[in-house]
């Protein structure tokens, strides 16, 4: 197995704002996340999206228990496979059918849902050059997915085509980590299963099964067939609460995940306003008391939610601060009028861990009105991905 060498080491004092990254944690994370499927079937980690926001580059360098990677695009297949990644890497969204040809040359396995892409894989693919698919099922998530009537019909013209390696066969659950009602998914289960009765009967069934995201991973042994795909838990976050209820209730081994990303930045300004001053565009603070206000470099652009103003709360020195008005596009102010003597360029944490108090990103999507998922995915892929612990001795490293 080979993957993108570890990242260097370097420093986070020259950044106002940045992501911190445990070395150890992502790793520690599959390694648990397997310890729930029995049977070892392949784990497939999913790093689409700059790896759930927490940079692709610097992911995929730290799982190296993972088996395979998963990703939505071509372009971040490409990438993995330019950050000299050797695993076998799937792409799961639609790869544009003019550039099939790039994903065969950088031996990237396509996921199948379009009668077209295979009508152009007959003009690329070749025994030499071969394009190793795995077809999608629709179950009941109506997204991506060949109707399961069509099937059959595809998976055997994929067969007739020279150069085409049916690998796969897949399916994605709907509502999984949305209920303690697992009903639905179970439907889906049935779908999929007779899906792949129907193969075998055709005397097409690809070896290679999956369907289990983390939640199911977790929940679910009868959804791990030979691989799982499972992307937040890697991050060391659960799907939802009711994944973790599920879980507990279920008797299920609750897998102890830790979470890789931190979130910080500094106060650029520290300065006093009297009682009765206004904060922020708009106006939607008022200081009730002569205020200490902090100034924050960060906002709306860097993926700092605009609903976390009046609403979040960050920490500095190990206390809670509150976000006062609006978020800004870059900026963002907190009263620091409780904290003693706060200097400039001081570390302000966003989320993770100061002292004994701690900000999750569940807490975050609360205050923001989403789901964990969203608040790491959209953490601006600009800022530094900073690599702290693990082999290094605990010194910070960074790989950009
Ligand atoms: C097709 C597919 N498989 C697997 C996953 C991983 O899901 P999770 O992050 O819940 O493990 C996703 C995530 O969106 C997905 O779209």
């Amino acid at each position: 197995m080979s993957c993108p060498a570890r990242p260097d080491y370097a420093s986070s004092m020259s950044s106002l704002v940045w992501i911190e990254l445990d070395a150890d944690a992502p790793d520690r994370n599959v390694r648990e996340l397997r310890s729930c499927t029995a049977g070892a079937p392949l784990f497939c980690a999913v790093v689409k999206s700059n790896a759930y926001g927490h940079g692709m580059k610097e992911i995929a360098g730290l799982i190296p228990s993972a088996d395979w990677l998963a990703v939505n695009s071509l372009d971040e297949g490409l990438e993995l496979r330019g950050l000299g990644e050797r695993r076998p890497v799937l792409l799961m969204g639609h790869a544009p059918l003019d550039r099939l040809g790039e994903a065969l040359d950088a031996g990237l396995r396509l996921t199948v849902f379009n009668r077209e892409t295979l009508d152009r894989l007959e003009r690329l693919a070749s025994p030499a050059r071969p394009a190793v698919i795995h077809l999608k099922v629709e179950t009941g998530t109506g997204r991506q997915g060949v109707m399961p009537e069509d099937l059959v019909p595809m998976a055997l013209r994929a067969r007739s085509i020279p150069g085409v390696v049916t690998e796969g066969i897949s399916t994605h659950f709907a509502n999984i980590e949305d209920t303690l009602n697992h009903g639905y998914a179970e439907r889906q289960l049935a779908v999929f299963r007779s899906c792949m009765d129907s193969l075998a009967a055709a005397g097409a069934a690809p070896p290679v099964v999956h369907a289990a995201c983390t939640a199911a991973g977790i929940l679910f042994p009868s959804t791990h067939f030979g691989m799982v795909r499972e992307g937040i838990g890697v991050y060391g976050l659960w799907p939802s609460r009711e994944t973790y209820l599920s879980a507990l209730m279920g008797g299920r081994p609750v897998p102890s995940l830790r979470p890789v990303l931190s979130w910080k930045t500094r106060l650029v300004q520290v300065k006093e306003v009297p009682e009765g001053s206004f904060v922020g565009y708009g106006c939607t603070f008022r200081t009730t008391r002569r205020t200490r206000i902090g100034v924050l470099p960060v906002g709306y652009a860097d993926g700092y939610d605009r609903a976390l103003g009046n609403s979040a709360w960050v920490l500095v020195r190990g206390r809670r601060a509150p976000v006062i008005g609006r978020v800004c596009m870059n900026l963002t102010m907190i009263d620091v009028t409780d904290i003693e003597s706060p200097s400039l360029e001081e570390e302000v944490v966003l989320l993770g861990r100061s002292g004994d108090e701690e900000i999750s990103a569940e807490t975050m999507a609360s205050w923001a009105g989403t789901i964990n998922y969203e608040i790491v995915t959209r953490i601006s892929p600009l800022l530094p991905r900073i690599v702290v612990g693990g082999t290094g001795g605990g010194r910070p490293c960074s790989s950009r």
